[in-house]
């Protein structure tokens, strides 16, 4: 199957409402762009992310009334709900130093480069320190020491309890986008949404309660009248500043 350039797939990717159901859709191919999703980047490579690809009807007609029986819920093939799993902090920092551990070898201190001193150190101290909270309680006491060290010089100030769940969905809103470019580079189409009932698909997906759903992703073949006209972008010059 031939597949569209990056810039080719941006320019066919549309936010498809009613997709084609003679026009059926390769599994496969839906798992390989997921599994392209995960290439995305996320911060400090936590990967706090997970998709549940939904294949089973039964599942997706359950998704379609949580979707509020959206039309492109509704005629979607398959699905994808891409889950924000900021709760696996610890796994995902025990992954990245076993990694590390697989890359350097287990050195003493004392002959370890400054680069993998570096490296261990983040995964086993900085980060630990930047999720770790209390009912929100340390996340509030770490915002005001990074204010105070902020009047001297530039610091890190996204520690809040709400801070880090932004820092997470927006590592899952970039997988999300890559998984749909990877879509539309195979001519298959998406529509990504988040007009939905999270706590009913959280239940569904027996989610633990620290998963956040981050949106559900449509998938088909659009028929034409799916794409509700031309494209409307804000004029470029009013979003883009150079300085
Ligand atoms: C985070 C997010 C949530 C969205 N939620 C919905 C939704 O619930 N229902 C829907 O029909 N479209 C939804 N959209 C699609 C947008 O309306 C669409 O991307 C926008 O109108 C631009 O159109 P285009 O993607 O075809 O360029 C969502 C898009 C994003 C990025």
């Amino acid at each position: 199957m031939t597949q569209k350039t990056v810039s080719d797939a941006i320019q066919y990717r549309r936010a498809v409402r009613t997709f084609d159901p003679c026009k059926p859709i390769d599994t496969t191919i839906v798992r390989t762009c997921i599994e392209q999703a995960t290439l995305a980047p996320s911060s400090s490579n936590m990967q706090l992310w997970a998709f549940y690809h939904i294949v089973n009807q039964e599942v997706k007609a359950k998704i379609v009334s949580y979707c509020f029986d959206q039309s492109a819920a509704k005629t979607a093939n398959e699905m994808v709900v891409v889950v924000v799993r900021k709760d696996l902090w610890r796994k995902r920092i025990q992954s990245n130093l076993n990694y590390l551990k697989k890359v350097y070898g287990d050195k003493p201190l004392s002959e370890q480069s400054g680069r993998e001193k570096f490296a261990k150190a983040y995964y086993s101290k900085l980060m630990p320190f930047t999720y770790f909270d209390f009912l929100g309680i340390f996340g509030w006491i770490k915002y005001l020491l990074f204010f105070i060290i902020g009047l001297f010089r530039p610091v890190y100030r996204e520690v809040r309890h709400k801070d880090m769940r932004v820092v997470a969905h927006k590592s899952a809103g970039l997988a999300a986008q890559t998984f749909m470019l990877g879509m539309a580079a195979y001519g298959y189409d998406t529509c990504p949404m988040e007009g939905s009932d999270t706590l009913r698909i959280k239940r569904l997906l027996k989610l633990p309660y620290g998963a956040e759903i981050n949106m559900v992703i449509g998938c088909g073949i659009r028929k034409p009248e799916g794409v509700y006209g031309e494209r409307f972008r804000i004029p470029f010059d009013e979003v883009y500043k150079k300085w």
